[in-house]
């Protein structure tokens, strides 16, 4: 170490390292200053919403449902603002522009790829947690809720009010209302209720302005792209209204899972002809894993027909023996129980209280990990040699949790036009795949193996799927399909991922982003860019 060349260099950078450090002070404080300065001018007590590294609290809150995002990024967050007004939403508005600084908004934090909590840049997070107010009018079959409610909050009460509404969205019961509705909002009741973007009646949005507008004074254009499209392009939202559904008071589910020794193969085959064309009552949802088996200890696929019923056991069964015998589904496969019990189920909770959807912290089968997600559209079934060859891939990872879920479309995904909403996933899809794994043991090479294999598996299946654009789920972030380069927003860069995600209401996200928000405040790695004119 005595080189006089090395020991310039080290000195060099921790120079450098000292300047961004306290640069990154500077900047923090005066943040801190300007939002204290508009706290004080509304009377409001910063104590308990300016979380700041020296807090406890923060770190507490930096807790993320999937610890691989923050793996990969040194970044931590200038200040973490947990609001309870709206004003004070105004002044984290009004501070960001005036001093440069990104925001990255959080409702529940299940993105994908963690952009609600984490950057490349210096960035605060807005963490909406306590925007979780719910009002359901079981008269007019609405309810108004707020971001930072979860799922399971927003089902919990639901049914508080009555057995028979309900509210079609997503399965893990952490997931945020602020992520999952703006973005879509797959679950078990899609094929006959749609998804939850579909079911926003009117919305509450604060913009680049710090104003904040609803249905009637933002516009239906700017109605039209936050039921689909996300949030994240156009503003923060801070509530949605939905209109709920009508569920029977009895459920049936059944979660039937068959080896390849018992047929796997070709019952996953057959699926792909009945699932979206079977009674829209019905969702069979398809888990794939690969499992060690009870029977002679090799490796085999199992393959759970996980499945909801919208009505009694004795009118499934009749339908499952006309559509589906191959199954041999029989009566004591099924439960029956209310919509919310099948929440639980669902979510694989199943001997816990409903008091356990309250909770904000991950369970059951939703722990937290390090995680990587893809989706893929299928439009034609996929041959039997396609799918021996997404089991080897399975075996591959056979140790962790790889698992590949084919969720069903069709039926009342269908009867929207592709326009309607920036949803564009509409006739012409059997089902979406989605595929993941998640590991437990930390670092690079643990990291760079999972992201390979997925990456494999993705390049192998390009052949039985969706193509031109070869579409994906934008609620299944993937970072793959491109993105935005920090100073270069470009259309053609951006539109590489959004057409994956909106088809062509891609253009249409962009022009009305150009409309509301024409200096791209809100912005992330795959967030809508406006057009330059
Ligand atoms: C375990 C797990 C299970 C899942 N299950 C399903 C499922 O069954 N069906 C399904 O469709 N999806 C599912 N998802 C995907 C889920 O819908 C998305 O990850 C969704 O975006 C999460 O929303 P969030 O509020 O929790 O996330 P966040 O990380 O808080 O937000 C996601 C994105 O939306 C932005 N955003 C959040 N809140 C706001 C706001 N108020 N205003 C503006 N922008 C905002 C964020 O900045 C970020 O870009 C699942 C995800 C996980 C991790
Ligand atoms: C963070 O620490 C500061 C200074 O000690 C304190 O005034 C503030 O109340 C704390 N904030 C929270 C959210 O606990
Ligand atoms: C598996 O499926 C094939 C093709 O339909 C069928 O001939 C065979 O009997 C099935 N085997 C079992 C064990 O169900
Ligand atoms: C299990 O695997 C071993 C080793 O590959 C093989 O010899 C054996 O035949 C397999 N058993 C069964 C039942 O497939
Ligand atoms: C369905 O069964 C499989 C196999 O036993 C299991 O791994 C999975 O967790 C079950 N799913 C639910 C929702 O219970
Ligand atoms: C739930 O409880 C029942 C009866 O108490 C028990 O038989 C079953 O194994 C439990 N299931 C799980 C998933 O813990
Ligand atoms: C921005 O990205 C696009 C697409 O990758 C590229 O063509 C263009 O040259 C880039 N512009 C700048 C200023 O870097």
């Amino acid at each position: 170490m005595g080189s006089p060349v090395i020991t310039f260099l080290l000195l060099f950078f921790a120079n450098l390292l000292v300047l961004g450090a306290s640069s990154a002070q500077d900047h923090n404080q005066h943040f801190l200053q300007c939002l204290t300065d508009q706290f004080e001018r509304s009377n409001s007590d910063p104590s308990n919403v300016v979380n700041s590294p020296k807090n406890a609290s923060y770190a507490s809150l930096l807790q993320a449902q999937n610890l691989r995002p923050e793996s990969t990024s040194p970044l931590r967050p200038l200040l973490i603002i947990t609001p309870f007004h709206e004003h004070e939403i105004q002044a984290v508005i009004y501070c960001s522009k005036k001093l440069g600084t990104q925001i990255r908004v959080r409702s529940g934090g299940h993105d994908y790829e963690g952009l609600s909590y984490t950057s490349e840049i210096p960035f605060i997070i807005l963490d909406m947690r306590n925007f979780r107010s719910i009002s359901v009018n079981t008269k007019d079959k609405t309810a108004w809720v707020e971001v930072g409610t979860t799922l399971g909050q927003l089902y919990y009460t639901i049914a508080r009010h009555s057995r028979t509404l309900a509210f079609t969205a997503g399965v893990c019961p952490t997931v945020g209302i602020g992520g999952h509705i703006s973005g879509g909002g797959y679950g078990m009741m899609s094929r006959k209720h749609s998804i939850a973007a579909d079911h926003i009646i009117d919305a509450k949005v604060m913009n680049a302005d710090g104003h904040i507008v609803d249905r009637r004074s933002m516009g239906e254009d700017l109605f039209w792209a936050i039921r689909g499209g996300g949030g994240t392009s156009f503003g923060v939202v801070l509530a949605f209204k939905l209109e709920l559904i009508t569920v029977p008071k009895t459920v049936t589910v059944f979660n039937v899972s068959r080896t390849l020794e018992q047929n796997a193969t070709h019952l996953v085959h057959r699926w792909q002809y009945i699932a979206d064309k079977i009674d829209d009552n019905l969702l069979l949802r398809l888990f794939l894993r690969s499992i060690r088996s009870p029977v002679h200890g090799n490796r085999t696929i199992q393959a759970s027909f996980t499945s909801l019923y919208l009505g009694r056991v004795h009118d499934l069964l009749p339908i499952m023996q006309e559509k589906f015998p191959e199954l041999g589904l029989v009566e004591e496969d099924c439960i029956e129980m209310s919509w919310i019990e099948s929440i639980l189920y669902f979510a694989g909770l199943r001997n816990e209280s409903l008091d356990i959807l309250l909770s904000r912290t991950p369970a059951g089968i939703f722990g937290s990990n390090y995680f990587k997600g893809k989706s893929d559209y299928v439009r034609q079934p996929i041959p039997v040699s396609g799918l021996r060859g997404i089991w080897r891939f399975l075996h591959e990872e056979a140790e962790n949790r790889a698992e590949l879920q084919f969720s069903p479309y069709g039926g009342a995904l269908s009867t929207y036009s592709e326009f309607e909403t920036p949803f564009a996933h509409r006739a012409g899809n059997i089902f979406m795949i989605h595929y993941g794994v998640s590991w437990t043991r930390p670092g690079n090479s643990e990291l760079e193996r999972h992201m390979n294999w997925i990456r494999r598996l993705y390049s192998y299946m390009a052949r039985y799927v969706s193509k031109n654009p070869r579409a994906a789920y934008f609620n299944y972030r993937d970072l793959d399909l491109g993105m935005n380069n920090e100073g270069n927003t470009s259309y053609a860069q951006a539109s590489v991922w959004g057409l994956k995600y909106f088809g062509n209401n891609f253009n249409r996200l962009v022009r009305v982003k150009t409309k509301v928000d024409p200096s791209n405040f809100f912005r992330n790695e795959q967030s809508v860019p406006p057009l330059y004119s």
